[in-house]
């Protein structure tokens, strides 16, 4: 069975150092208690010769971790550096020392200005000294910087990394310090790599992101052997950032790998560090953006709309809740959108509507959100109270008076024209139906049910619904409703907006 990916966070560092503010003490403290409480089991907590703030902070922190959480402190490989960083995680119980230099032919020539073998004598030598200091069961880790602009000297990197395990690394980081290269090229290095050295040595990958390709890049290089994954929250880090650690655990998760920490805590996590980092969201950002749940298409919305409790979504990669993401799929309604959705939308609204309704009041949503794009849910409601409650068309009810028990006169315009006609009946509803059959506009009511609803569940005293199914002139059934204070006058709007509805079908 593959070994559990281990996961190694490096906000504190990476991350931190590309911050416009980088955090206090006690900013540091506070992520430093996220990132235990996701369950990370090692965590660089700074550079300390970088400052005297983050020598502090990597002191502080050292003093306060569990002791189950490896504390690292970060050191280019000179004395000075190696001994800051040592003594700043002294108060830690698991402690380790990160130290690195640049092996790639570009930048030993052009930034070191050292040779090849001045480099490699330089990583023997600096983690030697740690290892000296740091005694029996020294926890080491070595960086080659740039390890992914190595693939012409990658013979001499993997010398190196095996005369720095000699000297006593212990963990071996291969950094895509710059993302410029295919992911196949970079894991088929790290795979070398790999085959190279002795099975007990921690092989890490630390990938940017500048291509976008971070994720995938560390995922698939865990398949190649590196089991230790360096990720920061929210993806921080210099330029384009460095890996996302959720994209990293979720992906690993969905690819049925056994991910030792708190996926339900990423969310909450995300927007925390958004917060203190001041780095914002991307509205699109996978998994944790504001958009990344929106479905705006008719065919998404439908398939989200039928699988929106199962496990697997049809268009989602995971269950929002995996994440401990409260906020459901969002449909969007804009020109592009369909009846599922409306139905959806104005039903968890808790208005009534049928999907057949939803798919006769479609094209009027759909003619507004082509003019103003996505439509509120207000806009959208509007809209259906206007088409099922209020639906204009030829015809228009002015009263139904009563005469007696039961004998009616329906005054009602039809393209503007008035009628005033007697229809008697068991009711209103019956007396209404024979007025308008007197004068040409029979309608066959095929269902009748009456409703009382809570006065502003539908708005302005409200308080009785009358749902009707009408046999259209083409044989079709539709559905029509109507609303008021009064049953009787319920009643007579529902027909009358049936025949409105019938009306503009022809
Ligand atoms: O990107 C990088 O190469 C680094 C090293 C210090 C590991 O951050
Ligand atoms: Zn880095």
């Amino acid at each position: 069975m593959a070994k559990q990916p281990f996961f190694y966070d490096i906000t504190l560092r990476d991350g931190n150092q590309s911050l416009k503010k980088p955090w206090n003490i006690q900013e540091k403290e506070y992520v430093f208690k996220l990132l235990t409480e996701l369950g990370i089991p090692a965590i660089e907590v700074g550079f300390p010769a970088s400052s005297e703030m983050d020598f502090d902070a990597v002191k502080r922190l050292s003093e306060i971790a569990p002791k189950n959480v490896t504390i690292s402190g970060l050191a280019r490989t000179v004395e000075n550096d190696i001994i800051k960083a040592i003594e700043a995680i002294q108060p830690a119980e698991k402690r380790r020392l990160h130290t690195f230099i640049a092996m790639s032919p570009f930048n030993m020539k052009y930034v070191l200005n050292k040779t090849p073998e001045e480099v490699q004598k330089t990583a023997i030598e600096a983690v030697s000294f740690a290892k000296e200091k740091l005694g029996k069961n020294a926890d080491i880790e070595f960086s080659a910087e740039h390890f992914g602009d190595c693939m012409e000297n990658l013979d001499f990197v993997i010398d190196s990394f095996q005369k720095v395990v000699k000297a006593g690394a212990t963990t071996i980081n291969l950094p895509n310090t710059v993302e410029r290269t295919r992911i196949k090229t970079f894991t088929d290095m790290v795979e070398k790599v790999y085959n190279a050295l002795p099975k007990d040595i921690n092989i890490s990958v630390h990938c940017h992101n500048d291509l976008g390709m971070a994720t995938a890049a560390t995922v698939e290089s865990y398949f190649s052997g590196a089991v230790q994954l360096e990720t920061a929250l929210n993806g921080l880090g210099e330029r384009a950032g460095n890996t996302n650690f959720y994209e990293v655990a979720v992906a690993l998760y969905n690819s049925d790998v056994d991910v030792p920490v708190d996926l339900s805590k990423i969310y909450e996590t995300a927007l925390i560090i958004s917060e203190m980092s001041k780095v914002a969201i991307y509205e699109k950002a996978p998994l944790i953006g504001p958009e990344a749940l929106a479905h705006r298409s008719g065919i998404h919305q439908d398939g989200a709309v039928k699988t929106k409790d199962m496990k697997k979504g049809a268009y989602r990669a995971i269950h929002p809740s995996l994440i401990g993401r409260k906020d459901d799929e969002k449909l969007g309604v804009t020109s592009q959108s369909g009846k599922t959705a409306v139905y959806e939308i104005i039903s968890r609204s808790g208005y009534p509507i049928t999907i057949q309704e939803a798919g006769r009041i479609t094209p009027f949503i759909k003619e507004s959100a082509e003019k103003a794009g996505e439509l509120s849910e207000k806009e959208l409601i509007d809209i259906y109270f206007q088409q099922v409650f209020d639906v204009k068309g030829p015809f228009h009810i002015v009263e139904l008076e009563k005469v007696n028990e039961n004998d009616y006169i329906l005054h009602f315009t039809y393209n503007d024209k008035i009628f005033h006609i007697e229809g008697k009946g068991n009711g209103p509803i019956d007396a209404c139906l024979n007025a308008l059959k007197k004068t040409g506009f029979e309608q066959k009511l095929i269902h009748y049910e009456q409703k009382a609803i809570d006065d502003d569940t539908l708005g302005a005293g409200a308080t009785a619904m009358t749902v009707i199914k009408i046999e259209a002139p083409n044989g079709k059934s539709i559905i029509a409703r109507g609303l008021d204070a009064n049953t009787a006058i319920a009643n007579v709007k529902a027909i009358f907006n049936g025949l409105n509805i019938i009306a503009k079908l022809n």
